[in-house]
């Protein structure tokens, strides 16, 4: 299988880009990052780039006169690189129809909260001030309304009494860096059907499910508390 040519978007740190270098460079995901598009000039995100030899483009809004703008010279940026799968990797905006238009269904991003609850910003925060006892994160297909497409993948982790925003969200980013490149993966092998807002796993196994749900244990379970 040809190896899959991805663009990613991100806004600051970038460990789930990490995450997703990682992957590949251990060769357990079959893809090329052709492409870092960041909106932050001091985006960490940067340096990891430069570190791992990836081509990186630097985009100031402010320079555009409108936000179609932006997204019509992003995804011609990732046109220009044969990007055919887009990863939003912590990338702090609403994602235009031009680049949606330019990418059906090959939009990807990961979300901290179990969608969908807890949409937008600070979905740890949320869930914590809600009370909720559950959360996780999702990754998804975007679509044109906030953290509304087809689910993908999701993790789910417990939240405790005397959790913190800081604590919930480091719990959480560990399963992000785990169903991120699990996400990409199930593309990059062409595993991924869309009905209407349903994903559907070609080949589905126990093992996917263990993935969808890491309370189960047993044999099939590969990620632990
Ligand atoms: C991650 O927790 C990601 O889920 C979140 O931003 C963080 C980026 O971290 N994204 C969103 O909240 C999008 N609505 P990273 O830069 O270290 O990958």
């Amino acid at each position: 299988m040809s190896t899959l040519k991805i663009g990613v978007l991100a806004s600051g740190r970038g460990s789930n880009f990490q995450s997703i270098i990682d992957e590949i460079e251990f060769k357990r995901l079959n893809a090329e990052i052709a492409l870092l598009i960041t909106d932050n000039p001091s985006a960490f995100a940067i340096e990891r780039a430069k570190k791992h030899g990836i081509h990186y483009l630097i985009i100031r809004p402010k320079e555009f006169h409108s936000k179609d703008e932006i997204f019509i010279k992003i995804a011609e940026e990732l046109k220009e690189r044969h990007v055919e799968l887009v990863v939003l990797a912590g990338f702090m905006r609403i994602v235009r129809k031009p680049l949606i238009d330019a990418f059906p269904n090959r939009i990807m991003n990961i979300h901290p909260a179990l969608l969908p609850a807890f949409p937008g910003l600070r979905g740890q925060r949320q869930a914590l001030e809600y009370g909720a006892k559950i959360s996780g994160c999702t990754v998804h297909f975007v679509d044109e309304g906030m953290d509304t497409g087809p689910i993908i993948i999701q993790a789910a982790v417990p939240i405790f009494q005397d959790d913190t925003e800081e604590t919930l969200s480091e719990r959480i980013l560990k399963y992000e860096h785990k169903i991120y490149p699990e996400a990409i993966r199930l593309f990059s092998d062409g595993r991924i059907e869309v009905e209407g807002r349903k994903v559907r796993i070609k080949e589905y196994t126990p093992f996917d499910a263990s993935i969808v749900n890491p309370f189960i244990k047993g044999k099939f379970s590969i990620f632990s508390i």
